[in-house]
């Protein structure tokens, strides 16, 4: 039985909400004040609380700060009179997991305190099962970062709360959204996707909202907006930093009230949507700066998912080289078998500004030109080399002792392969080649005699 705890110093309020949560059949019990909340709290098991923000003594943000950090996994909602939004996005960056405003109606109260429970049986949920026994998604890695990206998934996808997936481009959130939204019991619905940079600011509301026949000049017939269209699914917004200010603002009420009108529309529609959105800025930097609004920011960011770079997570690499090689044979129906050791620290030398796209991109234009069926130095483009010697990376945080023996091993092969590939590309002109490589001519000169490269 989930027991909520309903702490307002009016008895009429107590009264009303008690009323209300029974009939939801929920069991209740109310404190007129902050001490007795957490007499309550300490006597036995709550689910949830609801709180009043203004009381005597111990108030409402005070209430908060004791639970969350007493009661971490009990999730707190605040009641807050009209016109103090600024107060409940301050018990929001607090830890409240969200806010009713006051008068309320049944309906909100509803949704927000079964999100409350779904929550607290998400933090509490701690029988975790292994990674494999997730569908992966097509997500292919190894690496610690790998894992926890898993262990996100595994315990966000069940509920519907909103996930923010932030990470530098090509780093794979939106193959994260997709695994999200498959391993959801909303998997056999539609997961509708919206990239919010690639839309126009003037059809952005018509594009998430739809609009009526005659809403303006063009619009001969009703259609239905994105929001429509992922009723009972995921509506996964791409960028989500780039959503117009004036805009940001309709989205905030969807998201409050899963409700909203099409253009041109006066009938107000209902839908029951998963938000899952993605961006690759800081959007605390975006507040800072005027362009987000920091409500909206609190809203999305519930439960976040950092995907890091490549260049952290380099225990992926391989993994990732292999996979891609069998997923391009097949698309380019060739034959590759592998890449030599050279080619191996090259890659495992780079930064990857790119990222994860950008290491696919690189292995598709490698085996396109590949003579062989491996992949040697002649087929790395002479751009990633010359990148190669202003990105050279920092020491792995994983497994560094290991990376330490391999590039111990084999960078003198790199080097001796790389001057050989500037030689022949500069027609053995020592001093192109050494400008190239960025070293001296000289130098260039000694490496050649120890590795036996003079003619
Ligand atoms: N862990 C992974 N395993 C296999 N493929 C991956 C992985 N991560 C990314 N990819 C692939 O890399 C490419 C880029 O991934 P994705 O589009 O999900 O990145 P993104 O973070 O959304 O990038 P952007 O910010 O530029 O939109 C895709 O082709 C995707 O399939
Ligand atoms: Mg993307």
């Amino acid at each position: 039985m989930n027991r909520i705890l309903i702490v307002d110093d009016e008895l009429n309020m107590r009264l009303v909400l008690s009323a209300m949560l029974k009939k939801e059949g929920y069991e209740v019990a109310a404190a007129s004040n902050g001490s007795e909340a957490l007499q309550i709290l300490k006597s036995g098991p709550v689910a949830a609380v609801i709180t009043d923000l203004k009381m005597p003594q111990i108030d409402g943000m005070e209430l908060l700060d004791r639970v969350s950090q007493k009661y971490p996994n009990i999730p707190v909602i605040m009641i807050t009179a009209h016109g103090t939004v600024a107060t409940a996005v301050e018990a929001l960056k607090k830890g409240a997991l969200d806010y009713i405003t006051k008068p309320f109606e049944l309906e909100e109260l509803k949704n927000v305190v079964s999100k409350a429970i779904k929550t607290r049986d998400l933090k509490e949920n701690e029988l975790l099962l292994p990674p494999e026994e997730i569908e992966r998604g097509g997500i292919i890695g190894s690496s610690q970062s790998t894992m926890d990206i898993f262990d996100a998934i595994k315990r966000v996808a069940p509920t519907t709360t909103t996930v923010l997936i932030n990470g530098e481009t090509g780093t794979g959130k939106e193959l994260v959204a997709e695994a999200i939204h498959r391993n959801s019991p909303r998997k056999n619905n539609p997961l509708i996707k919206i990239n919010c940079a690639a839309i126009a600011e003037t059809l952005m509301e018509s594009e998430l909202f739809g609009y009526e026949k005659g809403a303006f000049t063009g619009a001969v017939l009703t259609k239905p907006g994105k929001f429509e269209l992922a009723n009972k699914g995921t509506l996964f917004l791409d960028e989500v930093s780039e959503i117009p200010r004036d805009m940001q603002v309709k989205l905030l009420r969807v998201l409050q009230e899963q409700e909203f009108e099409r253009v041109g529309g006066i009938k107000t529609i209902k839908v029951d949507v998963r938000i899952i959105a993605a961006t690759n800025q800081d959007l605390l930097q975006s507040i800072r700066k005027g362009d987000f609004r920091e409500d909206l920011y609190y809203r999305i960011n519930v439960f976040p998912v950092n995907v890091p770079p490549l260049r952290n997570r380099m225990n992926d690499l391989l993994p990732l080289v292999d996979y891609f090689i069998d997923k391009l044979n097949r698309k380019l129906e060739l034959d590759i078998r592998g890449m030599d050791d050279a080619v191996t620290e090259l890659l495992m030398r780079h930064k990857w500004p790119g990222n994860i796209r950008e290491l696919e991109n690189l292995m598709e234009r490698m085996m396109l030109v590949a003579k062989t069926n491996v992949i040697t130095v002649r087929e790395v483009p002479s751009e990633f080399l010359t990148n190669l010697q202003d990105n050279v990376i920092a020491p792995f945080s994983e497994d560094n002792a290991s990376f330490k023996d391999f590039m111990r091993t084999h960078m003198e092969n790199v080097e001796k392969q790389m001057i050989i590939k500037c030689l022949e590309e500069s027609g053995d002109n020592v001093t192109r080649a050494a400008k190239q490589l960025g070293i001296s001519r000289k130098g260039l000169q000694l490496k050649m005699i120890k590795y036996n490269l003079r003619k």
